[in-house]
């Protein structure tokens, strides 16, 4: 893959108090659901569904914040506020300067053309397209020239791992081969911010691994504002800088990876959490205590805590220092520390 230049990180997202229910009377529920009413009685009784309650989230930009949750728990809903695919009950959207909730209809045109780029589970790219028109389209709807879409179009099938795919049809692709054209779409349209609504969930466990991976190269240099839906864990601690975690359409904890592992914030966290593979899930920067260097090797803070007990073994050592990507020493890990928080 070329290498490209780092880009200046995208704006942050905002979410404030944002509610949502669906149904005919949708304050009323929210009346009903102020006064203690539980969500499944308010279904029963109403008919209407509470989605979103109170929800208030500072998604940093730049960073890849993974919302998280049951099938159910409002995470489609969360996402698609942000873009206004769905318009909150209650509530604000506001990206970087901008509040999303008071744009018109241009104004939030210009939004989902400019600043905002979704990816879907389903590709959903155009089947009677090539794979590069499907790419240069969403340059196209940025209005950039045909001549100059179809450039930006293949520089992206590049990136993604689709060099010489150019004239292939969806069809004749594999399921991982189009969710890269899909990729390779939203970033074409250039927008600071993605967002993802379980775009790889539906790709085999070797595949959805590699997808990650891809994401997590392009980002290093990208810096977007990515917001990723998922109900799988073990994808969540890889992809993101921040956790949220979605139960019945609130905000149950919200955070550090790690953190979530280590202290979940309730039961249903607890259980959520119980299962991970935390040998291969937490990294060593997140056990790291401040002090000066020891003796020992040097292990990087994203290093596992699987490899970094395997690197201690083969030094013969019982400590480490830890130290971030770009040097500075973040900390001291012992092995005693490590297994012990392996073995939980
Ligand atoms: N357009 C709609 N009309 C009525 N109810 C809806 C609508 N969209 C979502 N819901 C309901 O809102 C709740 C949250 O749905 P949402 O799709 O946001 O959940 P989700 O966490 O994305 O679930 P999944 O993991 O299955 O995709 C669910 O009870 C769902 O049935
Ligand atoms: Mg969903």
């Amino acid at each position: 893959m070329r290498k490209a230049e780092k880009q200046a990180p995208g704006p942050p997202l905002r979410l404030q108090g944002l509610s949502k229910v669906y149904g005919p009377n949708p304050q009323q529920a929210l009346d009903l659901l102020r006064r203690g009413t539980p969500r499944n009685e308010i279904h029963a009784n109403t008919g209407h569904t509470v989605a979103l309650h109170d929800v208030s989230l500072n998604l940093p930009g730049g960073q890849v914040s993974v919302v998280m949750g049951l099938s159910g728990s409002g995470k489609s809903t969360l996402l698609r506020h942000i873009n206004r695919l769905v318009e909150p009950t209650t509530g604000q959207v506001w990206c970087g300067d901008t509040d999303v909730s008071a744009l018109n209809a241009a104004g939030l045109q210009q939004l989902r053309r400019h600043r905002m780029a979704m990816v879907f589970q389903r590709y959903a790219l155009f089947p009677h397209r090539t794979v590069l028109h499907n790419v240069a389209y969403a340059a196209g709807v940025r209005g950039a020239p045909a001549v100059d879409a179809h450039r930006v179009a293949r520089h992206w099938l590049e990136r993604v791992g689709l060099a010489g795919q150019d004239n292939s049809w969806p069809a004749t692709l594999s399921g991982g081969m189009q969710q890269r054209v899909g990729l390779a779409r939203a970033l074409a349209s250039d927008a600071p911010v993605l967002l993802m609504d379980e775009a790889f969930s539906a790709l085999d466990p070797l595949l959805r691994v590699e997808m990650q991976t891809l994401l997590l190269e392009l980002q290093r240099d990208l810096c977007k504002t990515v917001v990723f839906i998922t109900h799988d864990l073990q994808e969540a601690l890889r992809l993101g800088d921040q956790v949220v975690i979605l139960y019945d359409g609130s905000v149950v904890q919200q955070g550090d990876p790690a953190r979530i592992v280590l202290e979940p914030a309730n039961e249903h966290v607890r259980r959520f959490v119980r299962d991970v593979d935390r040998g291969r899930a937490l990294k060593c920067g997140a056990l790291a205590v401040p002090g000066p260097a020891v003796e020992g090797p040097t292990l990087s803070d994203q290093t596992s805590l699987q490899d970094a007990v395997h690197a201690l073994r083969v030094a013969g050592a019982v400590q480490a220092n830890v130290s971030s990507d770009s040097g500075p020493l973040r900390g001291v890990v012992t092995l005693d520390q490590l297994l012990a928080c392996w073995a939980v």
